[in-house]
């Protein structure tokens, strides 16, 4: 499964990129405004450190000035996605842009049907947004699993990239049910290293070690 991360925050990135963490990386309009900085810059900037899909988001509602703005972000760098909304004209969008060659990521997924014809308009990934769906109640990870199935029901090659991911738990239950690829914010893939027992283990060891009175360097 790959791992993207949902932040424009550049320190972040580089620290996880370091170690072999980040395959993509996804910014949407609220992202660039938590990150205080200019879309074209941030995202060369991202994107000079990271070889993945860095998705960068058009903010027009029709399709023709989201097909100008998509072709503007993709002059940044090779490996910009441009993402745009699942609505009708960012259908039509996704449909000319992904025809141009360019990697297209179709966001705000809220049903199966969404991401069918997304699909059908040539997007290269689509993202359902589990932690929304699960904050009125629904079942986003249900939705990740269906989507699962219809994809291979018809062999669609369109990514499944489960975003909107709040907990270690949601990227655990995207693993098992099939996701291509997560998309998290830095804390929560960080928060994957962590287990009660191992801090446990690591605070006995410690004062074990302290009772050899041995040192190794
Ligand atoms: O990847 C989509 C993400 O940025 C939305 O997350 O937590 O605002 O629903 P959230």
């Amino acid at each position: 499964m790959k791992f993207f991360v949902d932040t424009a925050d550049v320190a972040a990135i580089k620290e996880l990129n370091d170690l072999g963490m980040v395959d993509g990386v996804t910014t949407n309009p609220s992202i660039i405004l938590k990150s205080g900085r200019d879309i074209l810059e941030v995202t060369r900037e991202i994107c000079s450190i990271v070889s993945g899909p860095v998705s960068a988001e058009v903010v027009s509602m029709n399709a023709d000035a989201m097909i100008a703005e998509g072709r503007k972000l993709a002059e940044i760098a090779s490996n910009i996605t441009v993402k745009v909304p699942l609505t009708w004209d960012g259908l039509k969008a996704c449909k000319v842009l992904s025809g141009e060659g360019k990697m297209v990521n179709v966001t705000l997924c809220f049903s199966v049907n969404q991401a069918l014809i997304a699909a059908k308009a040539g997007a290269t990934f689509i993202s359902p947004f589990v932690g929304r769906l699960d904050d009125i109640n629904l079942d986003g990870m249900e939705l990740i699993a269906d989507i699962r199935q219809v994809y291979d029901n018809y062999g669609f090659d369109t990514q499944i990239l489960a975003a909107s991911i709040r907990t270690v738990n949601h990227v655990t239950q995207s693993a098992l049910v099939g996701a291509d690829v997560i998309t998290a914010p830095p804390a929560v893939i960080k928060a994957l290293a962590n287990h009660p027992l191992t801090d446990a283990g690591l605070a006995q060891f410690e004062k074990d070690w302290a009772k050899t009175g041995q040192k190794i360097l």
